[in-house]
């Protein structure tokens, strides 16, 4: 007997019968999926027929219908006449050379893999445009929080002008812990890691390289903007200590990993790094592993969008929408949510921004002249030098603010100051972003 899952009835639905779904990667979200498919059992329409994972034997649960094909062939899913398949596997290959051959074959395809989308993006959106197929890709970013389709269809009539966010749980589950239990960065990862909130291999998080793919689908799908993920400027949150939340209280901030998309003036900015914030911002109030984006717009200003950023649940959920707009798509036709087409500009290093930059030095006279005569000739102003007591001589830290300048000249500014044999440690430096821009 095969299971169907009945008709969705809410007004507006148009569900079809037949739609048959394969899911790759029965993990965290792909069995949340499938338990939230069953769940949900009298309100859809979707028919499971396929689970496909490598070593699959271990993967069978019994309360998975013995009429579902559990398969670790790829091949059995695209010779299949599933019509939408749902990637969970993560990772580029084979994710992408599955989604590539689905779409090729007239399957529609649901993913939760922001590498992929970030990396191929353009070439799959053209792919599935041309086959007549959907793509869907909602919890690529923010987990359960429906930003993609927020951005998309809610602010269609604005022209948005710029996306921010926390965008890596990781990041700011560790950063809060830093800021709250006065600890060491290794020992509030360690922290995370036994919570289960960091992964045994942390780097794409702390790096910076998970947000900096998400932001490049935001950018996509709010700025209409085509971006490669080696455009996004990434800066690791690793080298962030409990001093500088000090420092950064005392100027009325805390130290979030922010990821921001820009246009100005017709340049791009894309930066993914640990930011002073103001401590009464939206970004300073994210706690945990909830992710935060706020768009602004021309003509509507700043909206903002938050929830749970990741986890099973959340996570199936997003990808249950996706699969529904999906199968409206097929069975009514309605408007498939992402064209291709996104259009390329010019990256820039222009934008002026404050910077707090932290020094660690061995202390002797002419320090602070020696830094002052670099930023100076860079053409950098000083605003503040900040000095708490208490501290070694042999290891001095300090913070010089500056006043706006361009990552132009900063960039050649700290390069040269590498250079000096008074440095103890290689300096921090991080973004102070203002109200408006928090
Ligand atoms: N977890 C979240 O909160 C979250 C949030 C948003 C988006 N996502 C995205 O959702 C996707 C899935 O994440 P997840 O957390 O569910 O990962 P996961 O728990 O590691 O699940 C991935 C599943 O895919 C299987 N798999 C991996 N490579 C495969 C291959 N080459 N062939 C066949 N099966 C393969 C894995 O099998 P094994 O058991 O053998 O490893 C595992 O069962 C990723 O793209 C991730 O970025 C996750």
């Amino acid at each position: 007997m095969t299971t169907l899952l009945p008709c969705f009835e809410r007004p507006g639905y148009f569900a079809d019968a037949n739609c048959k779904i394969a899911l790759v990667g029965f993990g965290t979200v792909g069995s949340a999926v499938v338990r939230l498919l069953y769940a949900r059992s009298d309100e859809h329409s979707l028919q499971l027929t396929h689970v496909c994972n490598r070593r699959v034997a271990r993967k069978k649960v019994n309360w998975i219908p013995p009429e579902v094909m559990w398969t670790e062939d790829i091949e059995d899913v695209l010779a299949s006449d599933v019509d939408v398949v749902v990637e969970l596997m993560g990772g580029l290959e084979p994710a992408h050379e599955l989604v590539r051959r689905a779409l090729q074959s007239g399957k529609s395809v649901v993913t939760a893999n922001k590498q992929l989308i970030a990396h191929f993006g353009s070439e799959l959106l053209q792919l599935a445009w041309d086959r007549g197929q959907s793509l869907n890709f909602g919890a690529c970013v923010a987990g359960g929080v429906p930003v993609l389709s927020g951005l998309r269809d809610g602010l269609a009539g604005d022209r948005l002008t710029e996306v921010c966010g926390i965008l890596n749980g990781t990041c700011n589950c560790i950063l809060t812990s830093i800021e709250q239990g006065s600890m060491s960065f290794a020992e509030a990862l360690a922290e995370a890691q036994r919570a289960g909130f960091a992964e045994a291999d942390p780097a794409d998080d702390i790096d910076g390289f998970d947000a900096g793919a998400k932001l490049v689908i935001l950018a996509r799908v709010g700025l209409n903007l085509e971006l490669r993920p080696g455009q996004v400027t990434c800066r690791s949150i690793k080298n962030v200590r409990a001093l500088d939340f000090e420092y950064a209280h005392e100027l009325g901030c805390t130290i979030r990993q922010v990821s921001t998309a820009r246009i100005n003036q017709g340049k791009v900015s894309a930066v993914v790094e640990p930011s002073l914030v103001p401590k009464e911002s939206p970004l300073a109030r994210v706690s945990g592993s909830e992710n935060l984006v706020v768009s602004s717009g021309e003509f509507g200003g700043d909206i903002a969008f938050s929830g749970p950023g990741a986890g099973g649940n959340p996570t199936a959920v997003a990808v249950v929408s996706d699969l529904l707009q999906a199968v409206r798509h097929r069975s009514n036709g309605s408007e498939r949510p992402h064209r291709p087409g996104a259009v390329s500009r010019e990256i820039t290093s222009d934008l002026e921004l404050p910077q707090y930059v932290r020094f660690v030095v061995r202390d002797r006279p002419g320090i602070i002249a020696a830094l002052a005569g670099v930023f100076s000739a860079h053409h950098i102003n000083i605003d503040a030098v900040l000095q708490k007591p208490g501290y070694a001589k042999a290891e001095l830290p300090f913070v010089i603010t500056l006043e706006p300048c361009p990552e132009c000249r900063l960039t050649p500014a700290l390069a040269e100051i590498a250079n000096f044999d008074f440095l103890a440690d290689t300096p921090v430096r991080m973004p102070i972003l203002k109200q408006e821009l928090a």
